[in-house]
């Protein structure tokens, strides 16, 4: 993101799996009477998962906006082209080095103003909540999305079991930084351990999940294991992966991409058309796996097409000031 201005080079998961197997792959789909942007039926193993991880169903969800209508990204996609600094900067290392990251035993400290701080034992969270399925977008601040469906359920259900105090303005989540499992940390790219925030409405959202699976099946180390945030209507960055810590805090947390580059990466960061990054227009998008680098890009909807839903958490707020 910032450390590398994107280069026409890296190579697009559409170059690496020819069109016509990616074709006949939703054929079959199509001849088993599957439509492919059921994520329902992704769950149920009906079409492609890795299919060498734990499988993870979740009901269909009832939170309003959470099927996206468009096409579910490939899998293979999805958990190639991915960004996961602390396994390199190249789209393609979390992939070829999160194999290192243990997921288990794994615990999330809640802490900071609330009621009930405490240390929540992976198998604890899998169970706090009904798990759900839900499609949706991700859009990346460097200019590409895709379509994923995610199991896991709403982050405001961590929160509430917390009870944070009225001075808990915001939520801020740490990553796991450990050298040891994560070659990328021990490099200087970013101030680590990776650090993301919310503000409280935001983190109460519906929308916001809390995530510990995709596709049907637990989540693949390169997303983020054992779990991560997806909020959608932000760009990517936001949606920390493999989270170690969640804090309820008084004062807006310093993200670590914030405090990288300000002028680039804001608090907010929500997903928005006419707001430029300094370097690049964000007024357009392209789909991974949507064919090659000759594919028109999509137009960027504001909140990222979730207007609907979250566009009252900013009335009255200046959104180019608060990027
Ligand atoms: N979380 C951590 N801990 N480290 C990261 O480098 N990258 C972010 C986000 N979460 C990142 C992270 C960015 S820039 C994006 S676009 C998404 O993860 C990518 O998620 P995906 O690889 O599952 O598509």
């Amino acid at each position: 993101m910032l450390i590398r201005t994107p280069t026409p080079h890296d190579p697009l998961p559409s170059e690496i799996t020819p069109r016509s197997a990616y074709l006949n792959r939703r054929q079959a789909l199509a001849g088993l009477g599957v439509a492919a942007a059921s994520p329902l039926a992704l769950a149920q193993g009906a079409a492609p998962g890795g299919g060498k991880l734990p499988k993870l169903p979740g009901a269909r969800s009832a939170v309003a906006g959470a099927f996206a209508t468009d096409k579910p990204t490939s899998y293979a996609d999805a958990t190639s082209y991915n960004n996961f600094y602390e396994f390199g900067t190249d789209k393609s290392d979390p992939a070829a080095n999160a194999h290192t990251l243990k997921t288990r035993p794994w615990t999330v400290s809640v802490e900071g103003e609330c009621a009930k701080p405490g240390r929540f034992d992976l198998d604890a969270l899998l169970k706090l909540a009904p798990m759900e399925e839900r499609l949706y977008r991700l859009r990346c601040v460097e200019g590409w999305s895709m379509v994923i469906p995610w199991t896991g359920y709403s982050l405001a259900e961590l929160i509430k079991q917390a009870q944070p105090t009225s001075k808990a303005k915001y939520v801020e989540f740490t990553s796991l930084a450990d050298k040891a499992q994560m070659p990328g940390v021990r490099s200087g790219v970013l101030d680590w351990p990776y650090i993301e925030g919310l503000r409280i409405d935001e983190a109460m959202h519906p929308l916001a999940m809390l995530v510990f699976g995709m596709y049907g099946e637990v989540l693949p180390n390169q997303n983020g294991a054992p779990l991560r945030l997806a909020v959608p209507w932000k760009y990517g960055f936001k949606s920390a992966k493999s989270i170690v810590k969640i804090r309820f805090v008084e004062k807006e947390p310093l993200s670590s991409w914030t405090k990288a580059a300000q002028q680039e990466y804001g608090f907010y960061s929500n997903v928005n058309p006419n707001v430029s990054h300094p370097r690049w227009s964000q007024a357009s998008e392209r789909r991974i796996g949507e064919d090659g680098l000759f594919a028109k890009k999509r137009p960027t909807l504001l909140f990222n097409g979730y207007e609907p839903q979250v566009g009252q958490l900013y009335a009255g707020m200046d959104l180019k000031k608060n990027y």
